[in-house]
C-alpha cells in the first residue's frame, strides 16, 4: 500500500485528503475536537511538502442535500487554529465555490470543502451515481490521500470510488490506526481483555462473535448489558432491552463457557426512575432491579471487579461507555474502566467515538492510553475480521 512518501514530489500538486472531521457539535461549538486534532499531522505534512491541500469530510448524517445544521464551517475554523494558518472554506463540495477555492490555493495552502454528504452521490448505493460524484471530486485534485480512518468501513464516493480515480495513498493516521489494530488481531499479548459497552447489543454482534474465539476475557457494560442480564433470567425493569437478541446473548454465554472465555457482567447497577441528569440514582444488585427503574450505569462493586479483571491484562481493547457518562451521576462506571485502562501493563486501546469522547470529557490525559482510535465502527469492523472498503481500495 502506498504512503504519502510514495506519491513523489507534491509541490504545487492539488492533493485531495479524505479526513474524518465528524465531531460532536453543540450548535456551532465543537464539544470534542479530537478528530480534528488527529487529522492535523497528515495535513501539516502535505502543507510542508508544498502541496495545495483540499480536505474533504463529512459531518453527521444529512440527507444528501445541503442542511445548515451540518455545515463544516466551524470545523474548518478549528482546523485553521490548530494548523496555525488560514484555511479557505468552500460553501459547496464540487460546485462553483469548490472550483474557485481550489483554483485560488497557493502552494502550502489548505481548503476545506463543505460537507460531502450534502451530495446524494456520496452515500448512494448505486455504483454509477457514486462514481459520477467521485468523478467530480477527482476533478478537483491530482492525487488522493485517504486519512479518514473513522469512515474506512464505508463504501462511499469520497472514501472508496475517488481512490480508483486518482493516484492514491494512505495517510499517516490511517496507517497508525491499522498498525495498532493489527497488534490486537495478530497474536495479541495475553491475557487479552475486551470491554464492550454502548447502548445496543445488535451493534456488537459481529465483534462478540469473533472475540469469543480470540479474547481471554470479555467485560460487558453499558445499555447492552441489560439484554445479557435478562438472558440470564434477571428482571431489568425499564432498562434498554433488545428482546430479539435474547437468544443470541444466551448462545454467546454458552459458547463462552465452552471455549473458556471469561464473560464478566456487572453484579450491581445504578438505577433511576427516568433518563435525566438529576434523576435520583440508587445502587441495586444486578439480580434485584426494581420493575419501575432503569439501569443507567454499572455499580461501584462492578467497577472494582472490572478494574481487577484488567489489572494484569497485557492487551485491552475498549469500545463503548459503561453508562450514561454524559450525566455525572452515571459516569462512575465509565471512569473506573478508563482509569483501569491507564494502568494496564501492556497495550491499551480505546476504540473510537463515544469512548474516546468519554475519556477526554472525564479529564483523562490521552497519553495515559496506548492508543485512542478515531474510529468506533471502523475499528469494530476490523476486529470482526471484515474487509474495510476504504483500505482494500488502496491496495
Ligand atoms: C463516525 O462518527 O463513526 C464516523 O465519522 C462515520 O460516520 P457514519 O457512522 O455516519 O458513517
Ligand atoms: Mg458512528
Amino acid at each position: 500500500m502506498k504512503s504519502i512518501d510514495d506519491l513523489g514530489d507534491l509541490r504545487g500538486k492539488r492533493v485531495l485528503v479524505r479526513s474524518d472531521l465528524n465531531v460532536p457539535l453543540d450548535g456551532s461549538t465543537i464539544t470534542d475536537d479530537g478528530r480534528v486534532r488527529a487529522s492535523v499531522p497528515t495535513i501539516k505534512k502535505l502543507v510542508d511538502a508544498g502541496a495545495r491541500v483540499v480536505v474533504v469530510a463529512h459531518l453527521g448524517r444529512p440527507k444528501g442535500a445541503p442542511d445548515p445544521a451540518y455545515t463544516l464551517a466551524p470545523v474548518a475554523g478549528r482546523l485553521g487554529e490548530l494548523l496555525g494558518q488560514d484555511v479557505a472554506f468552500a460553501t459547496d463540495t464540487v460546485g462553483e465555490s469548490a472550483r474557485r477555492t481550489v483554483d485560488g490555493l497557493a502552494d502550502g495552502q489548505v481548503a476545506v470543502l463543505e460537507n460531502v454528504r450534502f451530495n446524494a452521490g456520496e452515500t448512494s448505493k448505486d455504483d454509477a451515481e457514486r462514481g459520477a460524484f467521485a468523478d467530480q471530486l477527482a476533478a478537483l485534485a491530482d492525487v488522493f490521500v485517504s486519512d479518514g480512518f473513522g469512515v474506512v468501513h464505508r463504501k462511499q464516493a469520497s472514501v472508496y470510488d475517488v481512490a480508483q480515480r486518482l493516484p492514491a495513498a494512505m495517510g499517516g493516521l490511517v496507517a497508525a490506526e491499522i498498525d495498532v489494530l493489527r497488534r490486537l488481531t495478530q497474536d495479541p499479548e495475553r491475557p487479552y481483555a475486551v470491554v464492550l459497552g454502548g447502548s445496543k447489543v445488535s451493534d456488537k454482534l459481529g465483534v462478540i462473535d469473533n472475540l469469543l474465539g480470540k479474547a481471554d476475557r470479555l467485560l460487558i457494560g453499558g445499555g447492552m448489558v441489560f439484554t445479557f442480564l435478562k438472558a440470564q433470567g434477571h428482571e431489568v425493569g425499564t432498562s434498554l432491552l433488545e428482546a430479539d437478541q435474547l437468544e443470541t446473548c444466551r448462545e454467546y454465554l454458552r459458547r463462552a463457557e465452552e471455549s473458556g472465555v471469561e464473560i464478566l457482567l456487572p453484579t450491581d447497577v445504578v438505577v433511576a426512575p427516568e433518563f435525566k441528569a438529576d434523576a435520583p440514582a440508587t445502587v441495586v444488585a444486578a439480580d434485584a432491579m426494581p420493575a419501575d427503574q432503569m439501569g443507567l450505569d454499572i455499580g461501584p462493586e462492578s467497577g472494582k471487579a472490572f478494574a481487577a479483571a484488567l489489572a494484569d491484562a497485557r492487551t485491552v481493547f475498549w469500545n463503548g461507555p459503561m453508562g450514561v457518562f454524559e450525566f455525572d451521576a452515571f459516569a462512575e462506571g465509565t471512569r473506573a474502566v478508563a482509569q483501569a485502562l491507564t494502568e494496564v501493563p501492556g497495550l491499551s486501546v480505546v476504540g473510537g467515538g463515544d469512548s474516546a469522547a468519554a475519556v477526554r470529557k472525564l479529564g483523562f490525559a490521552e497519553s495515559a492510553f496506548g492508543h485512542i482510535s478515531t474510529g468506533g465502527g471502523a475499528s469494530l469492523e476490523y476486529l470482526e475480521g471484515k474487509q474495510l472498503p476504504g483500505i482494500d481500495v488502496l491496495s
